[in-house]
């Protein structure tokens, strides 16, 4: 195994057999992003440098440039992302928008796109202030208390994704145990069956396929798949139209099988839901640990409230707020890298000079680094400083191509990103408002990531006050 990339003239670090490099993050020992922080570390002159995810040889790509060739110039040798379920099977997962491959791809993230743009957010957003509303009522009623911010935050991102995505009014806080909430959690909060299963599906991914092997439970299909079509036959009956994306699916519905259609549904939850709740925890952790930095964006919310109010269209004047949530993203980005597989032979140069090519073949995989790209000093001087102004209209053209790129990079970027912007900016705005976020003896400080999850969240959760503004 570790011959591999000695034989391609590749750095990498030796790996542990059927493991490879996986080990620590395998057994909890390491958050997987600590995990490949030290190999990108450890070999600051190389362009790439080999990684062995179990016993998958994958390059990971260190140099922006060359991010920039893969994701954006040389796009279509590489359209596709990985997908690490595909090992089992798993129909929702396996028609998404996230795995589609190809012209399926295309054409699904062509239904998709018209969800996002402004005209249909700027409708979505009253569904999105009223969510923000429940948490701020919350807040309040909850003042004198030490706040687990996880879950509070997962509510929101769930409530916000079940009332834009499918209509539904829901209020997670009240009707706690609803059941989007008990499958958003259990699609994440791998469970020791889903964890060996991955294990096992990365030395034997056909014997599971054949075996039928699942990595979420059918209950899931069921429930996401009976929703669509319910939720569909229910507005076809009663003649019901509203801005959301059960009906463009219904609009692309002749195209696709429900099948197909429930996948996207799977897609929205898992692209959408955790990576929310995890930016919106990680802001207001950061925020606990660096207060000096709340009374400006109290002054812009301040400001905005009494000037227009905070509507779809005065979103964008939430500049501080966006350094802010920028300079979290950077140290905290939800997705860890950009997975790519090869789909068209290509020709990777040397990865330092001296060196020689590399020739990726179709069905090789590439990570193209984020999280690691962004904690450089190379790029980001005193990296873990917590710092809004990196990203202030002064600073910003400091910023170099693909160094920053918490929602992707190129035609298979992330397909909601300024809908998540708007989410966190709605949320973060009342709560500026309303409350001063406190450190309390239970906030970690520093940061230290939970190994259980591939998602980032701290080690002991995240524990703040929010106390009250005069
Ligand atoms: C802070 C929140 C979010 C972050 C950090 C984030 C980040 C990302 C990243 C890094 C990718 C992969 C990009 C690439 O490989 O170049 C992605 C893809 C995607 N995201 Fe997001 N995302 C967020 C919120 C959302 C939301 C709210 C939705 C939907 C409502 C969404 C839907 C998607 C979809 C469907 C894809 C797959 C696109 C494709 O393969 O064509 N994301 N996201």
């Amino acid at each position: 195994m570790n011959q591999f990339f000695k034989r391609r003239g590749v750095k990498h670090f030796p790996g542990v057999p059927f493991f490879g490099n996986m080990y620590a993050t395998a057994f909890l020992k390491k958050h997987f992003l600590d995990e490949i922080q030290v190999i990108h570390d450890a070999f600051p002159n190389e362009k790439y440098v080999g990684f062995m995810d179990f016993t998958m040889p994958v390059l990971l790509i260190r140099d922006p440039e060359l991010i920039k060739s893969i994701t954006v110039k040389d796009f279509d040798h590489f359209t596709d992302h990985h997908n690490f379920l595909t090992k089992t099977s798993d129909p929702m997962s396996d028609h998404s928008v996230l795995f589609l491959k190809g012209d399926r791809w295309r054409q699904m993230r062509t239904t998709l796109s018209p969800a996002f743009t402004g005209s249909k957010m700027k409708l979505m957003c009253p569904l999105i202030m009223e969510n923000a509303n429940h948490i701020i009522q919350y807040l309040h009623a909850h003042e004198s208390e030490t706040i687990q911010v996880d879950d509070l935050m997962c509510r929101y991102a769930n409530d916000v994704i079940v009332s834009t995505g499918f209509g539904l009014e829901i209020n997670s806080l009240r009707d706690r145990d609803n059941e989007f909430i008990k499958i958003g959690n259990d699609l994440f909060d791998f469970d020791l069956k889903q964890r060996t299963l991955f294990i096992l599906s990365s030395f034997f991914p056909n014997f599971n396929k054949k075996l039928g092997v699942r990595f979420f439970p059918k209950e899931t299909n069921h429930f996401f798949r009976n929703l669509v079509a319910s939720t569909m036959d229910y507005r076809t009956r009663e003649n019901v139209e509203r801005p959301d994306m059960i009906q463009l699916l219904m609009e692309a519905r002749g195209e696709w099988s429900l099948d197909e259609l429930t996948g996207q549904v799977f897609a929205f939850f898992v692209a959408g839901f955790d990576t929310t709740a995890n930016a919106l925890i990680m802001i207001i952790h950061e925020l606990a640990l660096n207060p000096q930095y709340q009374e400006r964006l109290y002054q812009e919310c301040r400001q905005l409230k009494e000037d227009k109010g905070l509507t779809f269209d005065t979103l964008n004047q939430l500049k501080y707020l966006e350094c802010v949530i920028n300079e979290t993203l950077r140290k905290w980005s939800p997705a860890v890298l950009m997975d790519r597989i090869c789909v068209k032979t290509y020709e990777l140069p040397p990865p330092r000079e001296g060196g020689k090519p590399y020739t990726l073949k179709p069905g090789d995989v590439v990570y193209n680094m984020v999280n690691c790209i962004h904690m450089d000093p190379n790029h980001y001087p005193d990296p873990h400083k917590f710092d809004p102004e990196r990203f202030s209209e002064e600073n910003r053209h400091n910023i170099k191509p693909c160094t920053f790129s918490p929602f992707g990079v190129g035609p298979r970027g992330c397909i909601g990103m300024r809908f998540a912007m708007m989410e966190l900016k709605v949320l973060m705005f009342q709560i500026i408002l309303n409350f001063t976020i406190v450190k309390t003896e239970k906030t970690m400080d520093p940061i230290k990531l939970k190994p259980h999850n591939f998602n980032i969240r701290a080690l002991n959760e995240t524990w703040v006050k929010f106390q009250k503004r005069k």
